[in-house]
């Protein structure tokens, strides 16, 4: 096994697959470019899905890269050894270009060859997909890692809850995989210890997805029009194996020193993206936000100066600055940006921390109300999920929906544009709005059918007197388009069908084909809006009753709004 630094396993990577023809492709944004239904790049295909799907690119069929990553819904894990919010992706594709046999045999290659890691192969363990009703058993896939070598003892057979991949969003390419995993040598926990178990004897380190299915919104697979190769080897947890370490955080041993770390450096490359992004109440500006208060807290419980945030920013730049030259461009842009949010959390800081106090000392039970950690949000900037952590270090908890109903109360009061775009936008619940946000379901649905899955929303306004709509799209919508659309959604609110609303998880939302973003914001629970089988939607609410109340939905121009982002402006006639 090689000793490698993080240099060293980046170049070897990259040298492997250029010496099997690939091309080396640049780490895309951390901010997806085409995909709304999630707020940051989690995988290297995620740039890639338009290729995955058929598109021609550039560099031809074999691509290889190092591609930024930003996963936070395991936020909570964040400190253990080994999860992180940002870590890097080495992966390779094969856009109908090679297929199973090439991929294993190199995935094979790569890890015990002397020349690149040069792990034992009797080390190793493989998973490949059982098969279900959309896809075959992979035989295959098993019997090409017998024959590379690998015992049949260690080949595992596991569901589509462990071995199938994707997609990356709502729907999109996704296809069976087969996984690679260090055995650590720790006896079996028991006869049935697999890789899908989590008892620590098995550390997965790479995954080879067969991309052949397209995932629809209706959750239905159908072959795709090419078979294609996605490869991802996360570089933090690899590099921390191949050095012997027992952790992806070397030295501190302090959870707290861990956070500031992990947060501090992906707050580094959100600030530093070549999209970049600042802190705010919306979207990746929010996760940021979050991570930033998030180091902040933990660095004052370190007793961490508010200056030590920035010079770990230091650091972090210093250390990537070579791979990542944006880091190095925008340094300036980072640290001022640190500066700025830790002063204005700063401000408010002591005083939150008192009135998070005042209110435990006052409480009557173990309950901190929504109205109160409403409070500590609006008045003194603490997220929710501060307020959370915080109450659970005393034994106590946060009345979510409280917290959300009194967050819909302000919302529906407030008129500031900030806050009018925070968690589905809706600013004013009054009865025409109302009706509006609807009908601006129901355009997108009806958008979707008429033109395409490639249609998402990208923005939307709503006054009393009409709806504006942006989505992405790549060309004019012609006027029989706009036509159909129009009186598809005249016909769904003539079947005046109910409009809704249930409560559930992201996961389950997404597994429900609903639409929207999936990037969790308070915990848990997200409410979905379904309109018959027509319209399902990730939304804060409210919304009409019956489409019936809706009146008669008029289009009144259709426009460009940006590069691949059309507009629409429509109303509802009485
Ligand atoms: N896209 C695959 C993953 O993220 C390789 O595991």
């Amino acid at each position: 096994m090689k000793r490698l630094t993080g240099n060293e396993l980046r170049k070897i990577w990259l040298d492997f697959f250029q010496n099997k023809k690939h091309a080396v492709i640049g780490s895309a944004s951390l901010i997806p470019e085409n995909d709304p239904t999630v707020l940051f790049t989690t995988a290297g295909m995620h740039p890639l899905v338009p290729y995955l799907l058929g598109a021609k690119h550039p560099s031809g069929t074999r691509l290889c890269n190092i591609q930024k990553c930003v996963r936070t819904g395991d936020i909570d894990e964040v400190g253990d050894a080994t999860h992180l919010t940002f870590f890097e992706m080495m992966g390779n594709w094969s856009l109908g270009d090679y297929f199973k046999d090439e991929m294993i045999s190199w995935s094979f290659e790569f890890l015990t060859s002397s020349d690149y890691l040069g792990i034992d192969k009797d080390n190793l363990a493989v998973s490949v997909f059982e098969g279900d009703e959309d896809a075959p058993k992979d035989e295959e896939s098993a019997k090409i890692w017998e024959n590379c070598g690998i015992k049949r003892e260690n080949i595992f057979y596991l569901p589509k809850k462990n071995n199938w991949w994707g997609p990356a969003g709502l729907t999109g390419p996704c296809g069976p995989d087969t996984e690679m995993f260090i055995d650590t040598g720790k006896p079996k926990c028991s006869p049935e210890c697999s890789p899908a178990c989590d008892c620590g004897k098995y550390v997965e380190i790479w995954n080879d997805v067969f991309m052949q299915y397209f995932k629809d919104a209706d959750g239905k697979f159908s072959p795709l029009s090419q078979k294609n190769v996605d490869t991802g080897m996360g570089l933090e947890r690899t590099l921390c194996f191949l050095q012997g370490k027992k952790s992806v955080y070397e030295g501190e041993y302090l959870k707290a020193f861990r956070i500031v770390g992990d947060h501090i450096r992906t707050s580094v490359f959100i600030l530093g993206d070549q999209r970049g992004v600042t802190p705010s109440n919306v979207d990746q500006g929010y996760v940021l936000r979050r991570l930033i208060r998030r180091a902040i807290r933990y660095g004052r419980m370190l007793e961490l100066s508010a200056k030590s945030l920035t010079e770990i920013a230091d650091v972090i730049i210093e250390q990537y600055k070579d791979v990542y030259t944006e880091l190095s461009d925008n340094a300036d842009k980072i640290k001022r940006e640190l500066e700025l949010e830790t002063e204005r959390f700063e401000r408010t800081l002591n005083t939150g921390l008192k009135e998070f106090e005042r209110t435990v000392r006052n409480l009557d039970g173990n309950i901190i109300d929504g109205p109160s950690a409403f409070r500590l949000y609006d008045t003194y900037g603490f997220p929710l999920e501060m307020t959370q952590e915080l109450a659970k270090e005393q034994g106590l908890e946060v009345d979510e929906k409280g917290f959300e109903q009194a967050f819909a109360n302000h919302q529906a009061k407030s008129q500031s544009g900030a806050e009018q775009r925070f968690k589905g936008g809706l600013a004013d619940s009054g009865e025409e709005t109302t009706k509006l946000h609807t009908a601006t379901h129901l355009l997108q649905a009806a958008l979707r059918k008429v033109l395409g899955e490639e249609v998402f929303q990208r923005g939307s306004n709503i006054t009393a007197e009409r709806l504006r709509f942006d989505f992405s799209f790549g060309r004019k919508v012609e006027k029989p388009e706009l036509e159909q659309v129009e009186k598809m959604v005249n016909d769904v609110i003539e079947k005046d069908l109910p409009v809704k609303m249930e409560e559930m998880t992201v996961e389950q939302a997404k597994q429900s084909g609903a639409m929207g973003i999936f990037e969790s914001r308070y915990g848990e629970k997200v409410k979905v809006y379904s309109i018959g089988d027509f319209s399902k939607e990730i939304c804060g609410g409210p919304h009409a009753k019956h489409t019936g109340e809706l009146g008669k939905f008029k289009i009144q121009k259709e426009e460009s709004s940006s590069a691949g982002v059309r507009r629409i402006k429509a109303v509802l006639e009485k």
